[in-house]
């Protein structure tokens, strides 16, 4: 049975009449750049994550480089996250002129430690961080009381990497609540995915916010009128339409793919080869990725394939060990538990276009792998 990671044709015909409809409108309005359609989509993805303002950009690398702009970040400063992500995370930092620093992530949760956040800051290399970029990997939101704590303790910034965690919560509060803004990707591979490059801010605070439409649009006030400068992050309308619609099945599939975990988890919890997935008590993760850890993992990788099971290593290279940061002079063993889940970590499917039969026919396979 050939199970893909992810399978958006399928989605795609489960809404289809609604998509069509949704892209033939924005087309005979021709409002092809923000417009209606943009601007309701705004609104609702503020409404879903419990805030009062949601930005449309162009895509979720946008999203980052531009709230970090708008947080007057640039040379002479520097930004902490983690080198267990995709490479945007710490790129939206270089963009801003300013440097990335990194710290190691939870061998549980996979997110950022506060242990090491803590040290870095009261080290003599954290005296010109200005923000803390916590990535909520995988759609587990990392450990944000202890990370507001110390923000607020060394009066620095969070801005949340929210693009794999669209409707993850962290102690009963929506991803987006806890720094000055929350930045999501909708690549279309993600939870919430449009039909080409879109990203989103969502933020509660009215003057941030107002800044942030701003400088997605070359720092216009009003027509040619521009108070600074800024960058063309506008989203189209087309992608604005597409994820209205949806967004209102996003809680859906959320909760289908969190019922999928369950049955992973509860079906693999005797393999000692294998670490499952862990989910914080205070977390409600989204799983835009289930993702196993085992030291066998070149043999399974391998076994899935033949048995066309997708599956894709999030992520392979962790971004300290990139050529494209490697002066930032960090070594091997910098990072080690970031460097072991680089090793270790395999994504297998778990999308909410998966019959039962197919999860079944997951398990069954993983089972035999590991027996
Ligand atoms: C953690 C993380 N941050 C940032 C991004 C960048 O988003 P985009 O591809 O929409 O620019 C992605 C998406 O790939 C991501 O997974």
């Amino acid at each position: 049975m050939k199970i893909p990671l992810a399978d958006l044709k399928k989605q795609y015909l489960t809404i289809k009449p609604e998509i069509d409809a949704a892209i033939q409108n924005v087309i005979e309005n021709t409002q092809f750049i923000l417009g209606k359609a943009v601007s309701d989509f705004e609104q609702e993805f503020a409404k879903a994550h419990h805030v009062k303002h949601c930005i449309a950009v162009g895509s979720g690398t946008d999203a980052l480089h531009a709230a970090l702009w708008a947080l007057d970040i640039g040379a002479g400063d520097a930004v902490v996250t983690t080198p267990f992500t995709f490479i945007a995370t710490v790129e939206a930092i270089s963009l801003t002129g300013a440097q990335p620093l990194f710290v190691d992530i939870e061998p549980k949760t996979y997110t950022m430690d506060p242990v090491k956040l803590e040290e870095l800051l009261k080290s003599p290399q954290g005296k010109n961080v200005k923000a803390i970029l916590p990535i909520h990997l995988y759609g587990q939101p990392a450990a944000m009381d202890e990370i507001q704590k110390i923000a607020s303790k060394y009066n620095v910034k969070i801005i949340e990497d929210a693009a794999q965690s669209h409707l993850a919560m962290y102690d009963g509060k929506y991803v987006g609540n806890f720094g000055e803004a929350a930045c999501f990707s909708f690549y279309p591979g993600k939870n919430l995915g449009a039909y080409g490059e879109a990203g989103g801010i969502i933020t509660n605070d009215d003057e941030f916010a107002k800044k942030l439409r701003q400088l997605r649009d070359h720092g216009q006030s009003e027509k040619y009128k521009h108070q600074f400068w800024g960058h063309n992050y506008r989203m189209d309308g087309i992608q604005g339409a597409v994820l209205g619609v949806k967004l209102k099945y996003l809680a859906q599939w959320t909760a289908r793919r969190r019922e999928i975990a369950a049955k992973y988890k509860q079906a693999f919890s005797g393999i000692s080869d294998l670490i499952l997935p862990y989910e914080s008590p205070k977390a409600v993760h989204v799983y835009h990725q289930f993702v196993l850890r085992t030291k066998k993992r070149a043999a399974f990788q391998q076994y899935l394939t033949d048995k066309e099971i997708g599956n894709a290593l999030h992520y392979p290279i962790p971004i300290h060990f990139q050529e494209a940061y490697k002066h930032l002079g960090y070594k091997p063993g910098d990072f080690p538990i970031s460097e072991a889940c680089a090793n270790e970590n395999i994504s297998i499917p778990a999308h909410p276009e998966m019959t039962g039969e197919m999860v079944d026919y997951v398990i069954e396979s993983v089972m035999k792998f590991f027996s």
